[in-house]
């Protein structure tokens, strides 16, 4: 077991999954947060998050005793040896990770820091951080390692104890390998890399996936329009181990808290250091173009206008598994709807109150259940993968709508008994029969 206490600042989505697990390996970790409300909750195992496995990891930790929960950084920081910071850093409107949260924070628990112990850079945070976290800290007793995590939502905890590797970045090496010291029971491969490194692999590799989403979902155009199929084409390209089977599920384009930001962020550290990516725009415009086809199949198949057009959403969330709707390519398709004069009804087996009109949303009138979203549809469209939608009964569903499409944007529908229901299926990435 490491040789003293792990301190985790921020008790959000990555600070919680990682101080629950980190405590289940047998380590003592004492999560800090500046929510007062949310300490006193998560003290008492309530998780704010929707997470599968986290309610059952933070009740064992509790449970032991080794893990806790306090309010503020400082009392959390003091007497750690390891401060592992999960701070937000959210998108300044520049396309630069505010970076104001994780700054404040150091500031703040620097003087009060045991001699030797090392800040850990959980956040995905720009190139040049763990360098400016030296100078703010300016202590030479302290050293600072990028340590990055590849969590998914919705298999956080699945993804936290089955690592495919742990990328340790410093200029400490000893300090690099004491933290990737603290996973040691997982046996997965530590890469140990420079700061500079560490930092930008979380950045590359959010980006490359992007990516590869954006490529299939343009090969999935591609094969619509001259009679192919995605799924076959992303089959045959997956055996290839160079290429691999996974991230080529063609959908109504990607999102998430993570994917939009990081190609943003990625793509303004190379501009702000005068490096030419147009792959990082091409990615993004990709994107958009993605979430624009499928608002096409839905005005397409309401006979070319959604004026007052009443339109069916399954799904809401930017995939399945989370109750997560940031950037949510199901509500990026929605607006483009919305702004066309359509009328939303959705569905989601994770979100129970109305959506309402903002930044990146439309307003969507949330139903309790599926059904209930179709009532009087013209349209319905399958926006996230959600295991339901391909269970549900198509002759019920057919009975409460007034059209008959089903645009499936995730390859959910059975296409047999979507014939059955008297349906018509608009599929992605293949013709529609
Ligand atoms: C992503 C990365 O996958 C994690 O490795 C990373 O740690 C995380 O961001 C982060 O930076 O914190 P996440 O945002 O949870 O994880 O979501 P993903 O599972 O990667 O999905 C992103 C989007 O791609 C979703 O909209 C999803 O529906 C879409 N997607 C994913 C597809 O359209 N097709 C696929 O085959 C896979």
């Amino acid at each position: 077991m490491a040789d003293g206490r792990i301190a985790v600042i921020g008790s959000g989505y990555v600070g919680l999954t990682s101080g629950a697990c980190l405590a289940s390996l047998g380590h003592d970790v004492v999560c800090g947060d500046s929510d007062a409300t949310k300490v006193a909750a998560l003290s008492r195992g309530e998780v704010p998050i929707l997470e599968p496995g986290l309610d059952e990891m933070v009740a064992k930790g509790i449970a032991s005793g080794r893990l806790t929960f306090v309010h503020g950084a400082t009392a959390a920081a003091k007497g750690s040896r390891y401060i592992f910071l999960c701070l937000p850093t959210p998108d300044g409107g520049d396309g630069r990770a505010d970076l104001r949260i994780v700054h404040n924070v150091v500031a703040e628990i620097g003087p009060v820091l045991d001699p030797g112990a090392i800040l850990v850079t959980k956040s995905t945070v720009p190139v040049g951080t763990a360098h400016d976290i030296t100078a703010t800290v300016a202590r030479p007793d302290i050293a600072v390692v990028s340590n990055p995590e590849f969590l998914q939502e919705g298999t956080a905890v699945r993804n936290f104890m089955n690592p495919d590797r742990i990328v340790v970045g410093s200029t400490d090496r000893v300090a690099a390998e004491a933290v990737a010291e603290l996973y040691a029971a997982f046996g997965a491969p530590s890469v140990v890399t420079s700061p500079e490194s560490s930092e930008l692999i979380k950045y590359a590799s959010n980006a490359f996936l992007a990516m590869k989403l954006s490529f299939i979902n343009s090969i999935g155009a591609l094969a619509e329009t001259v009679g192919a199929d995605v799924a076959e084409i992303a089959n045959g390209m997956g055996f290839d181990e160079r290429i691999g089977p996974k991230f080529l599920r063609t959908g109504p384009g990607w999102g998430g808290s993570c994917f939009p930001k990081d190609t943003r962020a990625l793509a303004t550290i190379a501009a702000d250091h005068h490096v030419q990516f147009p792959l990082l725009e091409a990615t993004t415009v990709s994107n958009d173009q993605a979430q624009d086809r499928v608002a096409d199949k839905v005005r397409a198949a309401a006979g070319g206008s959604l004026d007052g057009v009443v339109v069916a959403l399954w799904g809401l969330t930017f995939k399945a598994g989370t109750d997560d709707l940031r950037d949510s390519p199901a509500l990026a398709v929605a607006g483009r709807l919305a702004a066309e004069g359509a009328v939303l009804r959705g569905y989601d087996p994770a979100i129970s109150v109305d959506v309402k009109a903002g930044k990146d949303r439309p307003d969507v009138t949330v139903v309790p259940d599926a059904y209930s979203a179709v009532a009087g549809a013209e349209v319905l469209v399958v926006l996230t993968e959600w295991p339901i939608f391909s269970e549900l009964d198509l002759v019920k569903t057919a009975e409460g709508m007034t059209g008959r499409t089903i645009v499936d944007g995730r390859g959910m529908i059975d296409p047999a008994a979507a014939a059955a229901a008297g349906f018509r299926l608009v599929p992605l990435g293949r013709p529609a029969h």
